[in-house]
């Protein structure tokens, strides 16, 4: 993983990761269609459920720079178990990526734990189609 600057990426912003409350730190990077890469991390706060997630905070990096389309995120937390994102966190992915997204999971030293993609993670999803 040393020469994929998505999983560095998210390796590095898992450093700045805010999580006091649970010391759960998670990194996050978001490639995008045209190869640029967006980062985030969890930030944690004092009144619990407005925390906000690692690949929340890349999206919104991703969306504030106006770029709109995903082609693969990396997920670098916890310890020895593969992070994968949490329930809200694959539909937030799901508005800007495709089904066969590649989404893959990697230790905080950098060993890819688990690749899948998003449709494995969330099939069968709602998403901005079913609106129009
Ligand atoms: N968390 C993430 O940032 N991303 C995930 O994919 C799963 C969980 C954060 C939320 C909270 O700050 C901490 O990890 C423990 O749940």
């Amino acid at each position: 993983m040393d020469h994929d600057p998505v999983a560095r990426a998210a390796m590095a912003v898992r450093a700045h990761a805010y999580a006091p409350y649970s010391r759960f730190a998670v990194g996050a990077a978001v490639e995008t269609v045209d190869g640029r890469v967006f980062a985030g991390c969890n930030v944690e706060n004092a009144a619990y459920p407005e925390g906000t997630c690692a690949e929340a905070g890349a999206i919104a990096a991703m969306v504030a720079a106006g770029a709109r389309h995903i082609r693969r995120v990396v997920v670098c937390g916890g310890t020895g178990t593969a992070c994968t994102p949490c329930g809200g966190c694959r539909q937030k992915i799901r508005e800007f990526a495709p089904p066969e997204a590649e989404i893959a999971m990697i230790s905080p030293q950098g060993t890819v734990l688990v690749v899948h993609t998003l449709a494995d993670l969330l099939p069968d999803s709602f998403g901005p189609g079913n609106l129009a």
